[in-house]
């Protein structure tokens, strides 16, 4: 059962607002003069989403995209759908995908695809997470809060079968 699990800390969340200031600062002075349209991958995207725009000081609209590539629990289902989609027409707009972990970069590279499609006027990544030691497909990541080693972590919005996306903190979650 996932319930008796041990969780290992990783990142507290003192970090995380750290990191969360940074790189809200990192984008508010590349998007000088724009009002991007920042896009959260749901369900994980959404508290970092949350925290980042309060930080950043421009006029940014806010939309989100919800896709699945890991049907429950741990483990890849290497398909990606979207399963509800943006209602903000993303032509020429600045677009800033927001995500909670680029694991083997397939969702992301499938988003960024769809949406280079609409033509944008730019297009960027921010992650909270990177875990570049499973990546099976290139992608630019422009803006990072943490690389994180290949284990398996919740909290902060991430989740195992949806459990422990309210935890503050980011936590291993050991075998
Ligand atoms: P990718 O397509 O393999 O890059 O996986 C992307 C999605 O898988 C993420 O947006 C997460 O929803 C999920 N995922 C990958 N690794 C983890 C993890 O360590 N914890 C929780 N979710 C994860
Ligand atoms: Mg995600």
């Amino acid at each position: 059962m996932i319930f008796q699990r041990k969780l290992k800390m990783l990142i507290n969340h003192d970090e995380i607002a750290e990191a969360v200031k940074r790189l809200s600062h990192e984008i508010e002075g590349d998007y000088q003069d724009k009002s991007p349209l920042l896009i959260g991958v749901l369900k994980g995207s959404f508290m970092f989403m949350a925290d980042l725009i309060r930080e950043i000081n421009l006029p940014l609209e806010l939309d989100f995209i919800r896709l699945a590539s890991y049907d429950a629990g741990m483990v890849s289902s290497g398909r990606v759908e979207i399963i509800h989609e943006t209602s903000t027409p993303v032509t020429d707009r600045h677009v800033l995908v927001v995500e909670d972990i680029v694991d083997t970069g397939v969702t992301i590279s499938f988003l960024l695809n769809c949406l280079k499609n609409q033509q944008p006027a730019s297009l960027k990544v921010c992650t909270l997470t990177d875990k570049p030691s499973r990546r099976m497909v290139t992608v630019p990541i422009d803006y990072c809060g943490f690389t994180v080693p290949n284990k398996f972590i919740v909290g902060y919005g991430l989740d195992c079968a949806q459990r422990f996306r309210n935890l503050p903190d980011i936590y291993i979650l050991e075998d």
